[in-house]
């Protein structure tokens, strides 16, 4: 297969891991972005994000991965371009395109240029627009690809190199073509539609996923309420094939940079269309009931949160990352904050960033002495150094011996056992 000459807009998340993986297959790539930061730390051979494996396969293809500031020379010698820049919500909820619209209006006639291709999330219809910008601007032999990306942080460059498919939406059969040799080498199937529904399967399968997990959190509470196990009944649901064991993790609800945004853009998608989505509109509410629930419940279990001392062991949106973008912690802090508790916070990757309500906050090395004399120790993110933590010692340096397990990570009996007041999510007769 040939190898090409890609030029990838965007070393953000998406942008890093695409660059590093077609790097991988063989491909000459260079890598544009405009904070000069980001490029001075990847010209020095850093990364300026944390995922697992990025690191090693960028730097085994050095010789094929150029940074660069300016958009004339990634582009000067490109067959493909990639668009990979943020897509951020605007308080509406829509997706802001303006740095998607920065880069395909910057395209200029090139002789070798013949595809552009989109993995930004974007509204379903913007590859039209897009397509017929192209058209305008004198470039009607460059082809259009919608490739929408299905990375979870933490295994991106695995999800890349064996996905469950690939998805390309595409008007022509030539770019069809030379997006599928593009991904010779990566283990998984290339699925080629129109582009519309290549946008419109990266909305859906994140609003699925979501639907899922509110689903399974408003199950949790139905188990609290009648005194059934949440785990028990995932694990059995599981094992219907229709349904699969996947994202059925009861917990604080879902957080970090896609499900959030995607269901919002969603719901506003469909608000714009004049049609009111039910069900996202339910589970972006059950989202973001999930974290006040819980606090409510201890606050419940300490009479009143004035006063009282809580360690939050966790504060990432998921465990295996140091993203802390819409994670539940945030709300978790601030509410607690807001109740007048003092927060004493534990992670072993998250930084507070300015803005964020436990950037206050005090913080400890360990879950341990995040939990010294604290009246509630509250597990945020479901990091696999919890379960080591030595929870008899955790246990007598407590003020009061209250445990909510926000995650399900540790086993209830073993907790009541070390003289815990434990409580988790939806498991057992732990109503309020
Ligand atoms: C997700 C999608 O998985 C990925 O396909 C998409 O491209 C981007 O969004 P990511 O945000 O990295 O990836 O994390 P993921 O592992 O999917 O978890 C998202 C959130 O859901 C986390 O806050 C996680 O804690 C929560 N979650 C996940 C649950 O609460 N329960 C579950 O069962 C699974």
């Amino acid at each position: 297969m040939p190898k090409r000459n890609v030029a990838v807009f965007g070393a953000g998340y998406i942008g890093l891991v695409t660059s590093a993986c077609l790097a991988e297959l063989g491909h000459t790539v260079t890598v544009r972005d405009i904070q000069p930061e980001r490029i001075r730390i990847l010209c020095a051979g850093d990364i300026p994000i944390f995922e697992p494996g990025l690191g090693d396969m960028i730097s085994r293809n050095k010789e094929r991965l150029s940074f660069t500031l300016d958009a004339g020379e990634a582009v000067r010698d490109a067959e493909v371009v990639y668009v990979c820049v943020n897509t951020p919500p605007m308080a509406s909820g829509d997706a802001d395109l303006s740095r998607v619209w920065a880069v395909v209006n910057a395209l200029k006639e090139s002789a070798r240029l013949s595809a552009v291709v989109v993995k930004s999330t974007v509204p379903v219809g913007t590859g039209t627009r897009i397509r017929a910008a192209l058209d305008a601007a004198g470039l009607e032999h460059v082809g259009y690809a919608s490739n929408p990306e299905f990375t979870a942080e933490g295994k991106a460059v695995q999800d890349f190199m064996r996905p469950d498919r690939v998805v390309v939406g595409t008007a022509d059969d030539a770019t069809a073509a030379l997006l599928t040799e593009l991904h010779a080498g990566v283990d998984g199937p290339v699925e080629v539609m129109d582009v519309a529904s290549a946008e419109m399967v990266k909305m859906a399968a994140n609003a699925l996923l979501a639907t899922k997990i509110s689903f399974t959190n408003e199950i949790a509470t139905m188990c609290e309420a009648t005194g059934a196990d949440i785990t028990q009944v995932t694990k059995a649901i599981g094992m219907d094939h229709r349904l699969g064991p996947h994202f059925m993790n009861a917990g604080l609800g879902y957080g970090g940079s896609c499900f959030p945004k995607d269901s919002r853009a969603l719901r506003a998608m469909a608000s714009n269309a004049g049609y009111p989505f039910q069900l996202i509109t339910a589970v972006i509410d059950v989202n973001e009931l999930q974290p006040r629930r819980a606090i409510q419940r201890l606050k419940t279990r300490l009479e009143g949160l004035r006063g009282k001392r809580i360690a939050l062991l966790g504060m990432t949106f998921k465990a295996g990352t140091d993203d802390m973008r819409e994670a539940p912690s945030t709300t978790v802090a601030s509410r607690l904050l807001a109740e007048g508790a003092q927060v004493r916070c534990w992670d072993p990757l998250a930084q507070p960033r300015d803005e964020e309500p436990w950037s206050s906050t005090e913080r400890r090395a360990t879950p341990v002495e995040a939990m010294a004399g604290a009246d509630a120790a509250m597990i945020v993110t479901e990091w696999p150094e919890l379960r080591e933590v030595p929870w008899g010692e955790a246990l007598a340096g407590m003020a009061r011996p209250v445990l909510f397990d926000g995650r399900n990570l540790l086993d209830p009996q073993a907790m009541s056992k070390l003289g815990f007041t434990y409580l988790s999510v939806g498991r057992g007769t732990a109503v309020i």
